[in-house]
């Protein structure tokens, strides 16, 4: 079986309303211009009614849908209001969040309907992030599976059960390009790639919306957060950002540009700066870029107060200001800071804002409204919200989701054999380490309704395969903190077992997600510690770390023979772990982020520009002794590759590729022009091929990547961009040709006249299992 994404097969997808699958390359061109038949937002039918309603409304019913409250549980700096039922009643709020039951969100539904004068119903969201009740792995565990079928089918579930209550929004997907581990946020996104991160959008928007987007279980989706909020410097959360339109054009915007083609009914704006101007107050990006450039038709919410945040930002001195400028810059909607409420009316009367642009914005929360069915369908069905819940095939789903996306670090023999996948029989386990038996921890960081009492521990899955008389389970040490004592007895047990068990890494919630940026990325706590003299018992060691990003553990990977990444696996963690160590699941996941050896090679990403001074050449194993080693661009401490690059996971059996094969060696870029978007062409100009052999003796499935540079532009490019990636199934001794079919647009770059253009330029192209190895084959582009 192979699944094919290449710029054309996203593309294809994109357009059609396929769900994502075996698509290949060479469909018909189309042109920027040809509008996608899109329905929902799109549905031009909807118009008809949203006018009318429209019209009946005031000014203050109308600036009463561009207001949304949190009326549950607070995740943020709250506006202390109490008096929703009031507001409702007198139609002053257009949505609520953080609600999460079919009563609660029926008994404010009724107000609205019942009570306000034109009985315009609310439309409740939620951050469903990676499953509602049936949690799935953290985003970037789900990127890390390389397999937007399969995330489509999660949101899919995560749309099922949350509409059961009558929640019809999500604020999700996170589509924020993340290259700094440091930012705990990393965990909610699919990392690094723009090609990849538009892939895992597109997947989410289908899943989350499905085919219609008023069928009573969809939910609208939020790709988030708009725009550049990943390039926080330093890593630190809510920082300012300083990005150039090249930049953004070609890393940040992507995965937006591809949630938005793929239908995405809303987008949520940032809370970071963009070169000074606040995204939730920028005009550029929220109106030329989202509204004109890309035919947005949905609504724009913006993040928790951001508008308000805008003072301290320094743009706007007071409230009035502050919404002003964000209302006029293409924010429809104000998540909680009230002053759309408390000053759009008055706006308009004294002629600051446009009558017009009042009518624009609520226009677009009433289609939204219609889109999804609020007034023919406004309450949830109460005596039927636990049937969605937990259904069999959803917990399967969320089992092969954890499966896929484990990442095999490293896996070498002990003595003798690769220590994974353990002998089957009876052998005594020692499982050690504050995350064996965390429910809590693996549903992730942001985690809906999910619950403790859901999770299927990995002590509990493990003690049912082995027996619990041959499982040794001692915490060690606590995620922090730990005594010397505990440490002793963990020694104590890894003595008495054949093979160990360690599973330490971060606490899911307290260290990943918002607000958990970390200046230090190695094991918290002591279980660097834990670890060492663990190791020092001469065991045979398996390191299992659950983490919302790649940690910085060179010691382990010089010391350690088998480790596995993770992240938080959800519901399933378990089962999911356990068959992939006794070998009846073959891992197959691969990193969407680049693995870091030490935090001051943050921010770290495979496709960066190359320098005047490139290392490559030099030595970097050791401080500079030569001139040649020396004045490159390089650290004289630390190697300047990653611990890990993106894309790379191993598997139970081994890849070999053949020679990357082209089906030309040369492109006229006169026949090549890309189209205004940079993204939207499923001509196929060139076919690259390899050979792919399983050379070992299971099967596995292999995630086969292709990356180009280009070389002689106008603009420098990155080293390598990914530009396409297939699922294939292996059998032992199978080799198999796989093609990839490029379109224009993987040639193309943001060039110095400002659009999207191919140019005259040199090209390689490399068909590998990572971003860092595979066959270069080499192309030219002529005038
Ligand atoms: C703030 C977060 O940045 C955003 O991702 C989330 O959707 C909102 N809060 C609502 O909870």
């Amino acid at each position: 079986m192979i699944r094919k994404f290449s710029a054309a097969a996203v593309l294809c997808i994109v357009l059609a309303w396929r769900p994502l699958g075996a698509q290949t390359g060479g469909a018909a061109s189309v042109s920027h211009s040809a509008v996608p038949a899109r329905t929902g937002i799109y549905d031009v039918g909807l118009d008809v009614k949203v006018e009318a309603l429209l019209g009946k409304m005031t000014l203050e019913e109308k600036v009463g849908q561009l207001v949304q409250y949190s009326a549950g549980q607070p995740t943020g700096p709250g506006t202390g209001r109490t008096d929703y039922n009031d507001m409702i009643a007198k139609g002053q709020i257009g949505a609520l969040f953080n609600i999460s039951t079919a009563k609660e969100t029926n008994a404010y539904q009724r107000l609205a309907v019942e009570k306000s004068r034109l009985h315009i119903p609310i439309v409740f969201g939620l951050d469903v992030i990676h499953g509602f009740r049936t949690e799935f792995p953290i985003p970037l565990g789900l990127a890390s599976t390389w397999d937007p079928p399969l995330v489509e089918k999660a949101a899919r579930v995560a749309a099922s059960e949350a509409s059961a209550t009558g929640i019809r929004w999500t604020f999700s997907p996170m589509v924020d390009i993340a290259r700094d581990a440091r930012w705990g946020r990393m965990a909610e996104g699919a990392g690094e790639d723009p090609f990849l991160g538009s892939a895992m959008a597109s997947a989410y928007v289908h899943g989350y919306q499905g085919s219609r987007l008023d069928a009573a279980d969809s939910v609208a989706a939020c790709a988030k957060h708009f725009v550049g909020y990943g390039a926080a410097e330093g890593g630190r959360d809510y920082n300012s950002t300083e990005i150039s339109e090249h930049t953004l054009r070609q890393v940040y915007l992507p995965p937006f540009h591809a949630a938005v083609n793929a239908g995405s009914a809303t987008i949520m704006s940032a809370f970071n700066s963009i070169n000074g101007v606040p995204a939730s107050a920028n005009p550029f990006t929220l109106t030329q870029v989202l509204r004109k450039e890309w035919g947005f038709r949905g609504v724009v919410d913006s993040d928790w107060t951001s508008i308000l945040e805008t003072i301290a930002h320094g743009t706007a001195n007071d409230g009035a200001t502050a919404a002003r400028k964000s209302f006029l810059a293409g924010v429809d909607m104000d998540m909680v800071s009230s002053l759309y409420h408390d000053h759009l009316a008055a706006l308009v009367r004294s002629g600051q804002v446009p009558q017009a642009n009042i009518d624009e914005a609520a226009r677009r929360v009433l289609r939204l409204k219609f889109a999804l069915g609020l007034f023919e369908r406004p309450y949830a069905d109460e005596a039927h919200e636990a049937e969605a819940m937990l259904r069999p095939e959803s917990i399967s789903l969320a089992r092969t989701a954890a499966e896929r996306s484990l990442v095999l670090l490293k896996n070498e023999p002990a003595p003798d054999t690769p220590i994974l996948p353990l002998a089957g029989g009876v052998q005594d386990i020692a499982l050690i380490g504050p995350l064996a038996d965390d429910p809590p921890s693996m549903l992730g960081s942001w985690a809906g309704l999910g619950r403790a009492e859901d999770v299927v521990s990995f002590h509990a899955a493990l003690a049912k395969h082995v027996g619990e008389q041959h499982l040794f389970q001692v915490k060690g040490v606590g995620i922090t903190g730990g005594t010397d004592e505990d440490l002793a007895a963990a020694v104590e047990s890894a003595r008495k077992a054949a093979v160990v068990i360690l599973a330490l890494g971060e606490h899911a919630g307290e260290m990943t997600g918002e607000a958990t940026s970390r200046a230090h990325l190695g094991l918290p706590g002591r279980q660097q510690e834990l670890l060492e003299k663990v190791v020092a018992t001469g065991k045979p060691v398996v390191l299992i770390l659950f983490s919302g990003r790649p940690l910085t553990l060179p010691w382990a990977f010089d010391h350690v023979p088998a480790v596995l990444a993770a992240w938080f696996p959800g519901i399933q963690a378990g089962p999911a772990l356990v068959r992939t160590l006794y070998g009846e699941s073959n891992p197959s996941g691969k990193l969407v982020v680049s693995w870091p050896r030490s935090v001051g090679q943050e921010p770290l990403y495979y496709n960066a520009l190359s320098t005047g001074r490139p290392a490559d050449k030099a030595d970097l194993s050791k401080p500079p002794s030569t001139g040649a080693d020396k004045y490159v661009s390089r650290y004289i401490d630390e190697q300047n590759s990653p611990q890990f690059p993106f894309g790379y996971g191993l598997s139970y059996t081994t890849f070999r590729y053949g020679g990357t094969e082209l089906n030309t060696k040369q492109l006229k870029a006169s026949t090549l022009q890309a189209e205004p978007d940079g993204v939207s062409q499923s001509r196929t100009v060139l076919t690259a091929s390899a050979e792919v052999t399983n050379t070992g003796s299971r099967a596995g499935e292999e995630v086969v990547q292709i990356y180009v540079r280009l070389q002689g532009t106008s603009v420098a490019q990155p080293v390598r961009s990914l530009k396409g990636f297939q699922r294939v199934s292996l059998a032992p001794g199978e080799t198999r040709k796989v093609t990839f079919a490029l379109a224009p647009d993987a040639f193309a770059l943001w060039n110095d006249g400002n659009q999207f253009a191919v140019e005259p330029v040199k090209v390689t192209v490399w068909i590998g299992p990572d971003s860092a190895h595979g066959a270069a084959a080499a192309l030219e582009i002529l005038p």
